[in-house]
């Protein structure tokens, strides 16, 4: 009787603890998916710009040279405009994805942006792939001003989009205050053309 009792008891833990640790799996990988996204996020609004994301794309470096690289980025190279946060997350997500062992799959598809929603796709990629977006607002100012102020600014202005070719390619302060914003090397002359021009439409 004892006996009996004892395994029944058993066998309720043992159903109680299968379905406590199916939940807590499903949390840990849904919890990883967040981590991932945001790794996708912060790494494609952060480390375009200055060389193509796929530099960083075709390296298979550990964590402790994920985190010398990237401080690298931020401190000899001028990426200023990186926080700790997005530092630690980005380097997670490398050593994940570009890291020494086999990634855990192909990179995380990002959902689509509400704050992107009204650019048209062909420069939403662009100023994601070029960190435009980590600067820059719709019509908030961020680092540099918000795209709404600069297209209000340059109105009527004839000369405005060659100016701002020049300005976006040699980087520069002075326009709208003392930050300085870096020079783009990646963007070709015709990818640079039509994301000036849209910015100069922005309402
Ligand atoms: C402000 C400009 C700038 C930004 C932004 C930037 N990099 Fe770089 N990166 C450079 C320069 C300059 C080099 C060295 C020259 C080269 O190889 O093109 C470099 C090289 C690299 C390399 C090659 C290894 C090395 O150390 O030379 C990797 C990997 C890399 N960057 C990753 C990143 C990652 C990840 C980010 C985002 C956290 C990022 N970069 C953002 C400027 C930048
Ligand atoms: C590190 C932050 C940073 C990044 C990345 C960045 N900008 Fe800027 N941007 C600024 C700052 C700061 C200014 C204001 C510069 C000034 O006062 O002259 C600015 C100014 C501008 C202006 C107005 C220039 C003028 O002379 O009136 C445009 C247009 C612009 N940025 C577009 C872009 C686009 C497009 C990208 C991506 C290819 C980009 N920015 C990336 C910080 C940034």
């Amino acid at each position: 009787m004892d006996s009996l009792v004892l395994s029944l008891g058993a066998a309720v833990t043992a159903v109680v603890v299968a379905s406590l640790a199916a939940p807590a799996a499903a949390q840990d990988a849904a919890a990883q998916r967040e981590r991932d996204l945001a790794g996708r996020r912060a790494f494609e609004m952060n480390c375009g710009g200055c060389h193509s994301l796929a530099l960083p794309r075709s390296q298979r470096l550990d964590q402790e040279t994920w985190h010398a690289v990237i401080d690298d980025m931020m401190k000899k190279y001028g990426a200023t405009w990186i926080t700790a946060e997005n530092r630690a997350v980005i380097a997670e997500y490398a050593v994940r994805y570009f890291g020494p062992k086999r990634p855990p799959g192909p990179e995380p598809e990002l959902p689509p942006d509400a704050a992107l929603q009204a650019i048209p796709p062909e420069v939403g990629v662009l100023l994601q792939a070029n960190a435009c977006l980590a600067c820059h607002g719709l019509d908030k100012k961020v680092v540099g001003p918000a795209f709404a102020a600069v297209a209000e600014r340059y109105r009527g202005d004839a000369a405005a989009a060659e100016k701002l070719f020049k300005k976006l390619r040699a980087g520069g302060a002075g326009a709208w205050g003392d930050v300085v914003m870096p020079p783009n090397a990646v963007l070709s002359d015709r990818e640079l053309k039509e994301v000036i021009a849209w910015v100069l439409g922005v309402r």
